[in-house]
């Protein structure tokens, strides 16, 4: 077939679309795990546009590209292209889609892969945008919670941490809805999900949501503890920021009020919301996580094309 689609967001998916990409994914990661993957990006360019910083998103979508025999072009900050000198965004797009058969995008500004995609013909993968989705990550996690624990539905699932700016998070909470699993909601006060969000995803999917600001409760109720940071770059006031990060880390001793079997996910980088202590635990899966972005990619790669 010679049609192509973005992913622009969790929220484009249906969850048969959501489980057929996890299905896919864990044929990369058999693939991989024999050494036998179909080249079947051969002769073809993915181009990162990265207008954020990024460690596994990038690596893992050059690393997935080249896996399936295809070549990666891009950019990591706009200081290195004629953005500063006063090019459009959307010229910039019109130019990559020229050079490449899918842009890979991340950008600061919510909604800026979905205007990328409606000006670009060839496929978008949202890489992140502003506070708004991170699709790609979610997907990942799907995968990993799959991988680890052998279904999604019915699942405790605690998501942790600032869930007002947290992009991963916005994906997540939608994702996990549509998937049947329980989702309780612990944030610092002032933190909280959007409200409105939360009744959307209640309405669409299940009532099975709750929210709280106390981690003690979220953390006992676990079978998946899901962290994330604390947004220093997103506070005006940085004392502010690391006042809630000490408020809200995982430790050890936090950890024994856990059940056996629970697993801590990030979709990193942590900064100080994880005692270093903690990676050394057998529940602290956040690194094997993040390996997971490859097979994972590469099943969305292949997905665009489709
Ligand atoms: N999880 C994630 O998106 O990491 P990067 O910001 O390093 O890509």
């Amino acid at each position: 077939m010679n049609s192509t689609r973005d992913l622009i967001s969790i929220r484009d998916l249906s969850k048969k679309d959501v489980e057929s990409i996890i299905e896919k994914s864990e044929e990369m990661n058999k693939q991989i795990e024999a050494k036998k993957i179909k080249e079947t990006m051969k002769g073809k360019i993915l181009a990162n546009m990265f207008f954020e910083p990024s460690t596994r998103t990038i690596m893992s979508f050059s690393a997935a590209m080249q896996k399936l025999g295809g070549s990666v072009i891009g950019f990591e900050e706009i200081e290195k292209t004629s953005m500063v000198k006063g090019e459009s965004f959307i010229d910039t797009v019109k130019i990559m889609e020229k050079y490449a058969d899918v842009l890979v995008i991340r950008h600061p500004k919510e909604g800026s892969a979905r205007y990328a995609a409606n000006a670009s013909t060839k496929p978008v993968i949202n890489a992140g945008d502003g506070a708004n989705q991170h699709p790609t990550q979610t997907l990942l996690d799907l995968f990993t919670i799959k991988k680890l624990k052998g279904n999604i539905q019915d699942l405790n699932i605690t998501l942790l941490g600032d869930l007002k700016y947290a992009r991963t998070m916005h994906s997540l909470a939608y994702a996990l809805a549509m998937m049947d699993a329980n989702i309780t909601l612990v944030s610092p006060f002032g933190l909280e999900m959007e409200k409105n969000f939360v009744n959307e995803i209640k309405e669409k999917f299940t009532p099975r949501i709750i929210q709280t600001n106390d981690i003690h409760a979220g953390v006992r109720k676990a079978d998946i503890l899901y962290v994330c940071r604390i947004q220093k770059e997103r506070f005006l006031d940085a004392y502010e920021a690391e006042k809630l990060q000490k408020e809200f880390m995982i430790s050890p001793e936090l950890l024994e009020e856990s059940k056996e079997d629970m697993i801590i996910l990030h979709p990193l980088p942590k900064v100080s919301e994880i005692d270093p202590r903690v990676d050394d635990s057998e529940k602290a899966k956040y690194f094997m996580q993040a390996y997971y972005g490859i097979p994972v990619r590469m099943a969305l790669i292949n997905w665009v094309f489709e």
